[in-house]
C-alpha cells in the first residue's frame, strides 16, 4: 500500500516573529488564521478596506502544478459556499494567495462545541457543504481534500438574525476535468475513499492503461464522513492513532469496516450509509439531495440564492500565470523592492 504523500502546497513553517509581509504596500499582518497551522495569517487589505485571510507558499520547488491548479481553480470559483479568491502576489519568499476571511473552521467549531454538533446543526452544515461541492463539480473542480478543517464558517448578519455560512477552502489537491486523471493517493487520511486507498477498487480503464478514481464520487465520500464526524463525534473507521498506524487504517478504509452509527437518527444513517458505498454504488449528490433527512425542514425547495456581486480588482488567469510563473523562481534578487517586484509582474 502507498504512503502517505506530503501536502502539494507544503506549508512554511512561519514562527510568530516572521511577518513576510512586513513592509508590504497593500497588506498588513494582524495575526495567525489557525494557530496550528501557520501559513494563513489574517491580514488587513488596505486598499479593499476589509480583512482577508493570506496563504503563503515558499517559492521556487514548492510552487508545484498542485499549486497552480489550487489558484486557477480557486480562482474560477465564485460560489457563496466556496471561500471568494481574491488575488496572488509575490513577496521575494512567498507567493501569497489572498482569500475571503472567515472566522474559524468547522473542526474548530466542533472541538469548541465540546467534540460533536446537536443534528439539527450538523444537517445545517452538512447541506451547505453539499451545495459548494455541487457547484465545484459543476464547474469541474474536485476539491480532493474535503474535511471540516477545509471547511470555513463565516457569520453573515441580515434582518438583525446571525446565521453561519460554510465556504469550501483550499484547493491544494484539486483536481480539474481537463487535468490528468485521478490516480494519486492524497487528501487527509480519515476522510479518503475506498477506491483512493485502494486501485484495486477502481473501474478497470482501458483507455487509460491505469485504474483511476472518480475524484468527484471520492468528495461525496469524504463529505460523507465529514458528516458522521460533526455528529458521532467520531471517524467512521477511526484515525492513524486508534487503529494503531496509517497502514491499519487505510486497510479498514479499503475494507470499508465502518463503526456503525450510535448517535444519528435512522434519517441521518440512512443518509450516511447510502454515501459508504464502492464509487459506483454511492449516492450521488441529486440522490443525496432527494434523501428525506436531507430536505427535512426545508419546505419544498431550497430557498435559491441571489448571484454574487463581481468582485473589483480580481486578477485574470493570464495575470495569475505570470505570478504564479515568476513564483517558480526560488528568490529574486534582494535589490528588487517589493513595489518593484509587483511591477515587474504586472508589465509581463
Ligand atoms: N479563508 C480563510 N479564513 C479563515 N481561516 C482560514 C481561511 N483559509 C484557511 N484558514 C485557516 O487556515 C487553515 C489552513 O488553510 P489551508 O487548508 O488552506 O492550508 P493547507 O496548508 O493547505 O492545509 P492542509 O494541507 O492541512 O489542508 C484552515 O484549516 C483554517 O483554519
Ligand atoms: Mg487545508
Amino acid at each position: 500500500m502507498a504512503g502517505w504523500p506530503a501536502p502539494p502546497s507544503s506549508a512554511p513553517v512561519l514562527s510568530d516573529v516572521d511577518d513576510p509581509l512586513a513592509g508590504h504596500p497593500r497588506y498588513e499582518k494582524i495575526r495567525w488564521a489557525n494557530p496550528d497551522k501557520p501559513n494563513v495569517q489574517v491580514a488587513l487589505d488596505r486598499v479593499a478596506s476589509r480583512n482577508v485571510a493570506v496563504k503563503f507558499i515558499e517559492r521556487g520547488a514548492k510552487v508545484t502544478k498542485h499549486v497552480k491548479r489550487e489558484i486557477l481553480h480557486h480562482h474560477s470559483l465564485v460560489h457563496r459556499n466556496v471561500v471568494r479568491f481574491y488575488d496572488a502576489f509575490l513577496t521575494p519568499t512567498y507567493l501569497v494567495i489572498v482569500q475571503e476571511l472567515g472566522e474559524m473552521n468547522l473542526w474548530q467549531h466542533v472541538c469548541n462545541r465540546g467534540g460533536r454538533l446537536a443534528e439539527e446543526e450538523a444537517r445545517g452544515f452538512f447541506r451547505q457543504m453539499i451545495e459548494g461541492l455541487e457547484y465545484c463539480h459543476s464547474m469541474g473542480v474536485a476539491n480532493r481534500d474535503i474535511k471540516l478543517e477545509n471547511s470555513i464558517l463565516k457569520t453573515q448578519y441580515a434582518g438583525g438574525v446571525s446565521t453561519p455560512v460554510l465556504k469550501l477552502c483550499d484547493f491544494g489537491y484539486a483536481k480539474g476535468d481537463s487535468d490528468s486523471n485521478a490516480i494519486s493517493l492524497v487528501g487527509t487520511s480519515s476522510y479518503v475513499a475506498p477506491e483512493v486507498v485502494d486501485p484495486s477498487k477502481r473501474d478497470p480503464n482501458p483507455n487509460a492503461g491505469q485504474r483511476i478514481y472518480n475524484a468527484k464520487m471520492a468528495d461525496i465520500w469524504s463529505a460523507g464522513v465529514a458528516l458522521y464526524v460533526m455528529i458521532e463525534g467520531r471517524f467512521p473507521c477511526g484515525t492513524e492513532k486508534s487503529n494503531g498506524c496509517m497502514e491499519a487504517l487505510l486497510k479498514r478504509i479499503a475494507a470499508m469496516k465502518l463503526d456503525p452509527p450510535r448517535l444519528m437518527s435512522p434519517g441521518a444513517v440512512e443518509l450516511v450509509m447510502g454515501i459508504f458505498k464502492a464509487s459506483a454504488e454511492r449516492d450521488t449528490i441529486a440522490k443525496i439531495k432527494e434523501r428525506a433527512w436531507f430536505k427535512d425542514g426545508m419546505g419544498s425547495a431550497p430557498a435559491s440564492e441571489p448571484e454574487l456581486p463581481a468582485e473589483e480588482g480580481v486578477p485574470s488567469v493570464a495575470e495569475l500565470e505570470a505570478v504564479i510563473k515568476k513564483a517558480e523562481i526560488a528568490e529574486l534578487g534582494t535589490n528588487l523592492s517589493i513595489d518593484e517586484l509587483m511591477d515587474s509582474v504586472e508589465m509581463e
